[in-house]
């Protein structure tokens, strides 16, 4: 009975949430198998530098990432863009106010994203951390090991729920969407499909574009994770031999007493 009950609190730990819920939206939202999720998921860095493409010449206009860093670009496990391309990126596609010229100038790989207010848009450096779900109950953290965080998928279905109604409110246009937590978003549908060229081709039907950016907003907000799952790879297998070691020293330390049975 016991065992039964422990089996089915188990399965509902790690099942429950898989029905994808992102925390505190009350929308539809979709479940996507990215390539970054499970133990041992990764960036694809294709994905992410089409991600890139398409925050730069969409996105940005209206959203900033002022936390990530230009330079980043650059590392290993996320776009991986040469050197050179990361300080052309910077020149040509932003400017910087630099307190020091008392002017703007070109931004430099040192720099970070700039900030962008001007539509009232949150920065997005965090977003898909900050939109995360999936948590399962007790906050165990067991379905977002199996399902993801959430918060990409949450990304993906903000850009994909547009309905077409839109309402106007004290002088605010609104649009109408299936994801967003109280239906109606301040957000002009930015996405409606071929917004961008990929130079190599790449599908850029609306949902291919919605998944590339929303990978490259989870490498923006966590680019560290291959080498976060990695470490924990590596924590685990010592974890697995030292337990064994551990085990065979403790027989090894009782052999001579528990050899004995029954001896008066
Ligand atoms: C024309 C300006 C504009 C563009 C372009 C734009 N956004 Fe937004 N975005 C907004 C505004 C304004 C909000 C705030 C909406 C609200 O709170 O009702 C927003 C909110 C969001 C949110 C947060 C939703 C939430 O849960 O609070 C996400 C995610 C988002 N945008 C992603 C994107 C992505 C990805 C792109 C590029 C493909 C993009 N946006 C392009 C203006 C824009």
């Amino acid at each position: 009975m016991l065992k039964k009950f422990a089996t089915a609190a188990a399965l509902a730990l790690v099942l429950g949430p898989a029905a994808g819920h992102a925390a505190g939206a009350g929308g539809h939202m979709e479940d996507i198998a990215f390539s970054f999720e499970g133990p041992f998921g990764k960036y694809d860095q294709n994905q992410l530098q089409r991600g890139l493409q398409i925050y730069t010449e969409v996105c940005s206009a209206c959203h900033g990432m002022k936390f990530v860093p230009i330079r980043s670009l650059g590392d290993a496990g996320g776009p991986a863009l040469p050197e050179d391309q990361v300080r052309a990126y910077a020149e040509q596609n932003f400017e910087v106010f630099d307190p020091e010229l008392d002017d703007f100038r070109p931004a430099k790989p040192t720099d970070n994203f700039p900030a962008n207010t001007s539509a009232g848009a949150p920065d997005l450096s965090l977003m898909a951390k900050a939109r995360a779900g999936f948590h399962g109950p007790l906050g165990t953290g067991l379905s977002q090991l199996v399902n993801g965080i959430g918060g990409p998928e949450y990304i993906v279905s903000i850009l994909n729920g547009y309905t077409g109604e839109t309402k106007e409110e004290a002088g605010t246009l609104f649009y109408e969407n299936h994801a967003f937590s109280t239906g109606w978003i301040a957000m002009a549908p930015p996405l409606s499909g071929e917004d961008v060229e990929f130079a190599d081709g790449h599908s850029n039907s609306l949902h291919h574009e919605a998944q590339d950016v929303a990978a490259f907003l989870m490498w923006a907000a966590e680019p560290k994770m291959m080498a976060r799952k990695q470490a924990g790879l590596v924590g685990v297998i010592f974890l697995v031999i030292l337990a064994t070691l551990l085990y065979l020293t403790n027989k090894r330390i009782w052999a001579p007493i528990k050899g004995k049975k029954y001896q008066a």
